[in-house]
């Protein structure tokens, strides 16, 4: 078995063993091993556990647009979440109907998972990671929120490695005043710079 089979085997058996009723399924990372450029979300939806694939949903169609936009497409790029599950809550409306939506990982849940992020950074080896949102960037990072380190390139001295802080694309989603449709495609433009510079090195 390949170290990359066991990143996997690991994550399977995390998932089997958490509380059943506290996730809707799970999924693994996709993209290329090794690879430059590494992009980590949040968590799956229901989008991305039908499809075994992460970032295909809503959020991941405006992620994949901008992708585009600078020149990039899926196959370029490893893609990979904080935590492998999806987080859900179970909702009981007052008819007695169960709906089951999506929840933010609970900083215990995004921990289940960081010996095998760590071990997927290091098999990845990336020029550059970019955080989608808070979740990875606090998992990676010391700052408090995406609003004060947005389209900035830092250099992390404990993973050594590159770190790119952007918004989470589904912010767009409930985000949509045109200021902030402009700072975001900003954004990928610094990014797409940052990476310009980077193959030079
Ligand atoms: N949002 C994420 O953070 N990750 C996914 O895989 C999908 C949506």
């Amino acid at each position: 078995m390949n170290e990359y089979d066991l990143i996997k085997l690991r994550i399977k058996e995390i998932c089997e063993n958490y509380d059943k009723s506290s996730i809707g399924g799970w999924i693994t990372g996709d993209g290329p091993i090794p690879a430059d450029i590494m992009f980590i979300g949040e968590a799956p939806g229901k989008n991305e556990v039908e499809s075994g694939k992460p970032f295909v949903g809503m959020a991941g169609k405006t992620f994949e647009e901008y992708l585009n936009s600078i020149g990039l497409s899926r196959k370029d790029v490893r893609i990979t979440n904080t935590c492998f599950f999806r987080p859900i809550k179970i909702n009981l409306s007052k008819s007695g109907k169960t709906t089951i939506s999506n929840r933010p990982p609970k900083i215990s849940e995004v921990n289940l998972f960081k010996e095998v992020l760590d071990k997927e950074i290091k098999l990845v080896n990336p020029k550059i990671i970019i955080t989608l949102g808070n979740v990875p960037l606090k998992r990676l990072t010391n700052f408090k929120s995406i609003g004060e380190c947005h389209g900035k390139l830092i250099y992390d001295d404990i993973l050594k490695k590159h770190i790119f802080p952007m918004y989470h694309p589904s912010s767009l989603t409930y985000n949509r005043n045109d200021s902030f449709k402009e700072m975001y495609k900003n954004d990928w433009n610094l990014l797409k710079n940052a990476i310009t510079n980077m193959k030079g090195r």
